[in-house]
Order: structure tokens, then sequence, then C-alpha cells
């Protein structure tokens, strides 16, 4: 062990668990250096953060030109241009016609929690309506909306109550579109009153659950569902948003528009920023106070906020993840034939995973996803894994990646996966 780890061990909590020992000493683009002078392939971005790379020089312009102004007054105290600027496109750009608003918060989880503080205020109702294997946060209202219980809900209960989960609509797992619909016609019969459910929340892809894609027809429903019954549809797009799907929300593949949307991570290109936005009637219920957060909407972290969304546009960063994502999966999918270990291969844009089950049958091989990633960290290249099962690696480096590195690293991936065999 390096010293480094045995003073890691010593001074933080084993509870902030870590994937790798690499300590960062500097990083570019889709690449990280450790203290020992040691490169990296970057494919976590920190964990979907990056999309725009790390240290894309027009964030780290804006963010430097903000540091010469103002770091921090509070929105609150003394409102600032640019955050008005930055709501003013994020009301454009998230999905859905008609006047919408946003409020700026600082992570993800606790734009879930305001969008949940928003729904139950202007519905005047308590329940949620959340999915099994989905991820919302660690706060207390994310993690009980988060339907995974190791590690992330084990001996921190209660939960808060009046939260409802349904099946994931996941044919791979035996879930179909009709089985999860059926499921919310049996909550509404035997559990909960339609007319007390203020929301339901979805992510379009469930990231730490699996990177499984919820089926159009079944977004739809949920979307007639919702209007039947006045319930708001909240999409939580903290993982799957700015381009990261090859849209700059995945909603976009579906043609919904949720009441809510939740974003942070991409947002701002590795400086911490999230929001809620929505329709504006529904956002303006709750009263002065009510909302907001002393660092919420940071002013350099707003200004990078502004660069991310100039280079997603200027550098066509939708139509790049689509691209990527292409080759990486065509990639995995000529290694079929010798690794039938690989039981799916997905994702929209390049939001991508691949699944592995023991040789010939159902159940699910996390052994195997693991040493994946640990003979790819052995080659220097960072992978994450996911899913219910820790079956799945997971893909997510930056969309701005070189394709002469984006090339080496699917020679090392593939290198990888059959050194793990
Ligand atoms: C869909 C989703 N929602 C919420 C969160 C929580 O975000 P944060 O870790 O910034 O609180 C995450 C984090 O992974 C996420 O993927």
């Amino acid at each position: 062990m390096s010293s480094l780890t045995d003073r890691k061990n010593a001074a933080i909590s084993r509870g902030v668990g870590m994937t790798t020992q690499i300590y960062a000493e500097r990083a570019e683009n889709a690449e990280i250096w450790d203290k020992d002078g040691n490169r990296y392939i970057d494919f976590a971005a920190g964990i979907a953060v990056v999309n725009t790379g790390h240290r894309h020089p027009r964030v780290i312009e804006a963010v430097k030109a903000q540091l010469d102004r103002f770091t921090h007054t509070c929105h609150q105290v003394v409102p600032y241009e640019n955050y008005v600027a930055l709501a003013e496109r994020l009301n454009d750009a998230v999905p859905g016609d008609g006047p919408k608003k946003t409020a700026f918060y600082t992570t993800g989880a606790e734009a879930v929690e305001n969008a949940i503080k928003i729904a139950r205020h202007y519905t005047g109702r308590a329940g949620i309506v959340a999915f099994a294997g989905g991820f919302h946060g660690r706060t207390f209202m994310g993690m009980s909306l988060t339907g995974k219980v190791q590690p992330y809900k084990a001996g921190f209960g209660p939960m808060m109550n009046d939260v409802w989960h349904l099946p994931f609509p996941n044919p791979l797992h035996g879930v179909s579109p009709e089985d999860a619909l059926a499921a919310l016609d049996r909550l509404f019969k035997a559990d909960i009153d339609p007319a007390r459910v203020a929301a339901i929340i979805i992510e379009p892809v469930q990231g730490e659950g699996g990177f499984y894609e919820v089926p159009t027809a079944f977004v739809k429903r949920l979307r007639e569902i919702c209007d039947q019954y006045s319930i708001l549809l909240i999409a939580d797009e903290v993982q799957t948003g700015f381009a990261r799907t090859g849209k700059l929300f995945a909603m976009e593949h579906h043609g919904v528009a949720a009441d809510l949307t939740t974003m942070a991570k991409g947002l701002g290109g590795g400086l911490p920023i999230s929001a809620v936005t929505g329709r504006a009637e529904v956002m303006d219920s709750p009263a002065p106070g009510g909302l907001g957060g002393t660092y919420a909407g940071n002013p350099l972290a707003v200004a990078a906020a502004h660069a991310v969304l100039d280079v997603i546009a200027d550098e066509g960063l939708c139509d790049r993840a689509t691209r990527l994502g292409q080759r990486l999966k065509q990639r995995l999918a000529s290694l079929r034939d010798d690794v039938p270990e690989i039981v799916d291969i997905r994702g929209p844009g390049f939001m991508n995973a691949v699944e592995f089950n023991m040789p010939g049958s159902d159940s699910p091989n996390p052994e195997l996803a693991n040493r994946v990633r640990e003979q790819a960290l052995s080659r220097n290249l960072i992978l994450l894994t996911c899913g219910v099962y820790g079956n799945v690696i997971r893909f997510l480096a930056p969309l701005t990646i070189p394709d002469a590195v984006f090339d080496e690293a699917l020679d090392i991936l593939e290198e990888s996966i059959r050194a793990a065999r």
C-alpha cells in the first residue's frame, strides 16, 4: 500500500468508497496523470461530469474571467446577471412548450430534493412514485427514491415516507413495459390513491442502475397517466444530460416533455452546479425563500456552465456522442463470438454499457465485470461498473476525446475483456 493510501484509510471515512487508488495530479481532456507521472485514459469522466473534457480551454477561460470579477455574493442576497442568463438558456433548451423557469443548486441530489419539494408544494400531495434500480442521490429524499438497497440505503433508515417503487421496464431482466404498467395499476389499486400522488420520477436511462433506456412507448404512457391524474412527471437527467445520449437531454429521444427536469453533472464541466427547470406555473408555486441555498448557482460554476453549453453547440458534441457510441458498440459486438459472457451491448449516444452473464446462463457475472475493470486499470484505462447486480461496465469518456486516444482505449478494452475471462 502506498503511504497515501495509508493516510487516506486513516483519515477518511470508509463510507466514501473509491474505485481506484490513483491520486490525480493533473488532467487534460480525456487523460489523467497521477503523482508518479503515470498516464490514464479516463472513461469515467468523474462519473459523467466532464462531458466536455477535463479543463476544456473555454471552460477554464470563463472561470478565470469570473474569478477576476467575484466568486460569491449569494444570488439570494446580491444577484448576478449570468445566473439569470443561464436560467434563460436552460428554459429554452429543456424539452417542453410553454413558459419555463429554473432554480440552481449545487449537487444532483439537491436538485432532486428540490424537484420533489416543488412538486409537493404545487400539487398539495405527498406521494412520490420512483423505480426499482433507479438512483437519485444520497440525501434523505434522494436515498428514499433510490431503488437499490446496498450500499445506498441499508442501515440509514427510516426512509422518507410516501415513496413507492415500481419495477423499471427492463425486458433483459424479465420486466416488460406492460409488466411495469400493470404494477402501476396495482399500486394505485392496492397502496395509494393516485389523487394523493404528487409526482412520478424517472431516469430516461437508468445510470447507476445499469444503463437501461426506458422504452419510448412506456414514457408516453406515463405522460398520459400523469395527465389523467394530474400527477407531475419528473425527468431525472442528472446523468443523461448535456449531450451524453446524443441529444442535449435524453427525453428528446422520446418526444415527451416532463413537468420538471433535474440536471447536474455535465452542466458545470467539472464545477459543481445543478438545476431544476420546469413549467413556470409549477416552479413558481413555493413562496420566496422556500427555494435556494447559500452556494446555489455559484458564479464560477454558472460561468463554466455557459461555456459548456457553447462548447456542446460549437463542437457538435451531440453528433459526436452518437458517432463515438456507434464505434464503441461495434467494437464490443465484434467480440461477441469469442466472449459468450456478453449478453447485451446498449445505450443511446455515448451512454453505453456492456453486460456480462455466466457463460450460457441467465446468472449475472459481476466477477467478470470487475475483472475487466481491473485488467483495464492495469493497462491505464479507467472504467466504471454499475447495475443492480454489478455485472455491467459503463462507458462515460468525455465526448471531446481525441480519435487517437479513443482508438487506443478501444484496443485496451478489447485486450482487457479477453484477459479477464
Ligand atoms: C440520475 C441521478 N440522479 C441524482 C444523482 C445524484 O447526484 P449527486 O451525486 O451530484 O448528488 C446521480 C448521481 O450519480 C444520478 O446519476
